[in-house]
Parts: structure tokens; sequence; C-alpha cells
């Protein structure tokens, strides 16, 4: 590997600095609510928050005490209680699970140990430690963990609980609504990017025809345009599965929204404010991304096409690990990290924008692509099928590019998500593209 940033001492520190920056975020959200907020069940689509950070020390403890370091289970009793596919999420709160200072002392012995290990690895020898990967997909797991136990704060009733310094004000965005991307082959996935998951690999070529790119993601207010024209009630933007069901769950607005006479309302961490106009639209599911894209005479773009219109550089012809070029992000570059508990207007973030003037791509909002999350040809499982083998199929749909509540680590040019199409407690938006041919 010639990439400097990529060399072992740089990744060596780079792994303890995110598995650091993860615990730390950890910790917060597990401690900024008293006890019984902790082991409750805020709803039966998450975990109890504590379930949450004893998984995060139990994956720790498997993947880099045991199989990295060698060493014997601490616990191995509570092995089934923390493992995914045992338990639904459902019927988490009501297993016999560590008490919170049960929980967080075994993740902080875990931590402990692992600090050693990470001293003593060499990051080449097996593919588990080339590049140190083992260490960077668990601080990603940790992360992905944190994002998940923000979704269940969002989702818990009652008193702000966390706050944060909402995104510097920027000049109104000026410039053109969609942009074209040329046609032609783009380098999709990676086989270089150190940790990058198994689902990312590996980098292949793909042809993807010109298309039309919104230049930001939708935003409430022309997603509130979308609702008073009748969308919610006009089954021709719909799916039949869509149509179906927000018929059944009586769905007429994004996830935490209500009418108060003329003017929307949101619950946003314990609070409750006018929906801003200009910020990317948050909390829809797949089915009102693509309702609204119908609506508009466009439709949602493809994963193919949401990824050559962040990483293709039409000036070298290569792809690049974000759309601002290879440079990790920083705060100049997109809305990450829980730096915000909020999308930043829709335009913002002039310095993270694409060689064609696309802004957002990376951070704010997770935005639904078109596509089912599907291996890419030659995909091998890595270091576990369960990580995304077993999700491959129709039933899920891929979202990219992360949202404020992403971490870095666990986001970049080439990161697939993949959840539902029903879904939206998730921080998921989208933006819209248009094939050349259309009016
Ligand atoms: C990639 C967000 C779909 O939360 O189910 C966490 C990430 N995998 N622990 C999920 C994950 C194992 C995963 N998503
Ligand atoms: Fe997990």
């Amino acid at each position: 590997m010639t990439d400097p940033a990529f060399d072992a001492d740089t990744l060596r520190e780079r792994a303890l600095t995110t598995l650091t920056t993860a615990r730390a975020r950890t910790t917060l959200l597990t401690s900024c609510v008293e006890e019984p907020d902790l082991t409750a069940q805020h709803s039966p689509l998450m975990s109890p928050l504590v379930w949450d950070l004893a998984h995060i020390g139990n994956q720790e403890e498997m993947w880099l005490l045991r199989a990295v370091g060698g060493r014997e289970a601490m616990r191995p009793e509570i092995d089934g209680l923390y493992d995914a596919f045992e338990h639904p999420r459902a019927e988490r709160p009501s297993l016999p699970l560590l008490p919170p200072a049960e929980a967080r002392h075994y993740a902080s012995e875990v931590r402990g140990r692992v600090l050693d290990i990470l001293e003593s690895t060499a990051f080449h020898g097996t593919r588990l430690t080339e590049a140190g990967f083992a260490f960077g997909m668990i601080a990603q797991h940790e992360q992905q963990h944190d994002e998940t136990m923000l979704i269940t704060h969002q989702l818990r009733k009652g008193p702000q609980a966390l706050t944060a310094p909402d995104p510097d004000p920027v000049p109104l965005f000026t410039g053109p609504s969609e942009v074209l991307v040329p046609g032609g082959p783009f380098t999709m996935g990676t086989s270089t990017e150190p940790w990058a998951l198994d689902n990312e690999r590996p980098a292949h070529r793909r042809e993807v025809p010109a298309f039309y790119m919104d230049t930001t993601p939708v935003t409430n207010a022309a997603f509130q345009a979308f609702i008073a024209d009748g969308g919610y009630d006009t089954e021709r933007w719909w799916t039949p599965e869509g149509w179906a069901h927000i018929q059944q769950h009586s769905i007429h607005a994004p996830l935490y929204w209500h009418r108060d006479g003329k003017q929307w309302l949101r619950r946003r961490f314990g609070v409750t404010e006018v929906v801003p106009p200009d910020e990317p639209v948050l909390h829809v599911c797949w089915y009102e991304a693509d309702a609204y894209a119908r609506w508009a005479g466009r439709r949602l773009p493809t994963e193919a096409e949401w990824e050559k219109a962040a990483r293709h550089d039409p000036a070298s012809g290569r792809s690049t690990r974000y759309p601002w070029g290879d440079a990790d992000p920083a705060p100049e570059h997109a809305n990450l990290g829980q730096r915000h508990l909020r999308p930043a207007p829709a335009g913002s973030y002039p310095e993270g924008e694409s060689p064609l003037g696309i802004r957002q791509l990376i951070g704010d909002v997770w935005e639904w692509t078109a596509s089912d999350f599907l291996p890419y040809p030659g995909f091998q499982a890595f270091p576990y099928k369960e990580y995304s083998e077993v999700f491959f199929g129709p039933e899920y749909k891929v979202l990219r590019g992360g949202a404020f509540a992403v971490d870095q680590v666990a986001c970049r040019g080439t990161f697939r998500n993949w959840d539902y199409p029903i879904r939206r407690q998730i921080f998921s938006g989208f933006r819209t593209a248009r094939s050349t041919g259309d009016a």
C-alpha cells in the first residue's frame, strides 16, 4: 500500500482514536438518562439501551480478545444473550440482561484488555489483522450501535436528555437544483480501503448511463408541497405495497410530525418545534421517498448512480473515497458524528461538494436508493456471514451516505446501509434523479 494514510503506525493510531471516540459516545448515550430508561423498552423496534451496551462489549470481546488475541471467553454464559440472531429486538427487555452497572463494567474490562492487544498485534499476517481491520471493524460496530442508541433516544418519550449545538448558519444555496452526471463506466466499491466492510468489496467497473441528480437532499418544504398536493391520498404515486402500508398504518406525514392548525410541528429528542423548511426531510420510509419522487416526475437514484455521483471524478476518471476527494472527513465537509442532533439546511457544506457540485452526499440524512441490497460480483463474506450475506435479497433497500448520527469511521463513499422499505425511525431522507430521456 503506497498511500501514507494507510501505513501501519497511522492505522494503529487511528484504531486507538476511533475506539476511544466510540466509547466516549457510548458512555454519553448510556449515562444521560436514569437507570429505568436504560432497561426500558422504548419501542418494540429497538433493544433496551443496556442491551446495546453489553452487546458492544461482547462483540469486541469475541473479535478482538478471542479471535485476534487468542484469549479465553470472559463470560461464556452471556454470549447467547447478546447474539442478535438468537433473540429478536422485541424480546430483549425480558431477557436476564446484565444490569447497567455490570454491563458498563464488562464493556470497560474488555476495552482495557483490548488496548494491550492493540499494542502488541502486528498489522499484517492474517486477514483479520491486516491493516488493523478487526480493530476498525469493531470501532465501526460500536459506532453503528451508537447510531442505533440515538434512534432509541429519539423514540423515547419524555424530556430532553441530549443536547448539541445547531449547525452554523450558511448562505442560501443558489446553485442549480440538479446536474447532469455524464454516462460511462466508473469504479464502484473498493479493494483498497483498509477498513471497508465485506459488502463494499471488491472494486468493480459499472456502466452507468447519463442521468440528472439533485444537488441537495429533498427538503421539508418540498415534502410539505407533496403533502399539500394530496400526495398521501393519491394512489397513483405509490407502489401497491407502499399504498397498502400507508393505508394500514394511517401514515400521512413523516414520523414524528403532527399538524397544529396550519403548520407542521415535529418532536426531536424531547423537544417540539416547527418543522424547519430548509432542512432535508427526515424519518421517511422508502415508500414515501419513492412516492414523492413519482409525484415530482422523478425517481430515486439507483445505488450505482448514487455512488457514481459521490465518487467519480470526471477530471481524472478515478473514484475517490469521498465526494470532496480522498481526505478523511473534517467538520467543514459534512455533518457527521452526532456533533449536531439534526441535519443542516439543504445546500450546506460547500467544501464537501462533489466535482459536479452535488452537496451533502455524505452526512445529514441517510439517502434511500432504488436498489435492493445485493452482493457485488466477487463478494466474499468476511469475517462472518451474519454481517451482510444473510441480508442480501429483495426485501432490503440500500441507503447511502450516512447521517448526522453516523461517525466518520462508519461512513465513506463506498459504505452501504440497508433496511426494510417500511422503516422510518432511522435517520432517513432522500434525493431524486431522472434519466436524460425524461422531460
Ligand atoms: C448495517 C445498520 C443494518 O444495525 O443491523 C450492527 C449494523 N450489524 N451490528 C444493523 C450492525 C451488526 C446493521 N446495519
Ligand atoms: Fe451489533
